[in-house]
């Protein structure tokens, strides 16, 4: 396995895997790297020849009182796991390399950024949808590999590649969660013991909602409520909003029939988690 920290070099590579008839992989991280990300590295490494992996803390997407200074950074410990997960090549570049001084070009996807986590942390999907342009045009993968725990980023990133063309396939990987419910985060390991323990609201409120669902409920608002009632009896969580909205556009439910998500967010202490479960068919890759 290959780490590099430059643009130049990484496309270097993946044009030469390129030139040898491989199929290239992309899957963009912050580090920090759990199973969760490995679960998607092992996607891409069943399906592509040659697999990059980004390791990249974007500061254009965290808000001024968000945890950019204080978010995990274990870059060794990460090349280590992709090294044994067969990874090709782990592009590390620091902020200067993807935001030289001058930079002034930005992505914004409307509509869909604005509500749930768009709401919460403004300016958070410019950057990531940004950063993703970045990295799509940096590495060029024929497939890039993102989780369903961030639902609402991968639809955003699918919308994005869809309105510019993209010529890439976007490939979503199902949540990997502890043996508890609670899901993989990098920043679970903010979270004290007792922290810990009671961040298994969050999974624990997703599966009530699952519950009513798959026995008759179609009422939003009802599901909602009771999910909302469940997270208030957790003293140390502070909920920001659980919501349970149309799966594909993320719109209020008009079709009770068609298939709904149910998407929260949570402060533990001073931890933000999300979370979200799929209610009803629905096929997000
Ligand atoms: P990060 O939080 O490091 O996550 C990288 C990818 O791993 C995302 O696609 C995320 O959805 C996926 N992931 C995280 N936890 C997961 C879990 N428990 N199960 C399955 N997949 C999981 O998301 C980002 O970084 C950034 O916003 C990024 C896309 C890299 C842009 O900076």
């Amino acid at each position: 396995m290959i780490l590099t920290h430059t643009i130049v070099d990484v496309r270097r590579r993946v044009a030469a895997a390129r030139h040898n008839g491989l199929t290239i992989g992309l899957v963009p991280t912050m580090g920090a790297l759990h199973e969760g990300h490995l679960a998607l590295v092992r996607r891409a490494e069943s399906e592509c020849g040659f697999v990059v992996v980004s390791i990249f803390v974007n500061p254009t997407q965290f808000g001024p009182s968000e945890d950019y200074e204080r978010y995990p950074r274990t870059l060794e410990t990460d090349c280590s796991l992709c090294s044994e997960a067969g990874v090709d090549v782990v592009f590390a570049p620091d902020t200067a390399e993807m935001y030289p001084e001058g930079t002034s070009t930005w992505v914004e996807v409307e509509g869909i950024t604005q509500i749930l986590e768009g709401a919460s942390r403004p300016g958070h999907f410019r950057g990531v949808a940004t950063v993703c342009t970045k990295l799509f045009s940096i590495v060029q993968p024929d497939r890039a590999y993102f989780g369903q725990k961030d639902y609402q980023q991968l639809l955003v990133i699918r919308k994005m590649v869809c309105d510019l063309n993209l010529p890439l396939e976007i490939i979503a990987v199902p949540t990997v969660r502890e043996p508890d419910g609670l899901a993989m985060s990098s920043r679970n390991v903010y979270l004290s013991a007792e922290e810990r323990d009671a961040a298994t609201v969050l999974s624990r409120a997703l599966c009530l909602a699952k519950e009513m669902y798959e026995s008759g409920t179609r009422a939003p608002e009802a599901i909602r409520a009771a999910a909302i009632r469940l997270i208030d009896e957790e003293p140390l969580a502070e909920l920001d909003y659980f919501e349970v909205v149309d799966a594909e556009t993320l719109a209020p439910v008009v079709h009770p029939d068609k298939p709904m998500v149910a998407l929260t967010a949570v402060r533990i202490g001073r931890t933000r988690l999300i979370d979200n479960t799929i209610l009803g068919a629905f096929n997000s890759t």
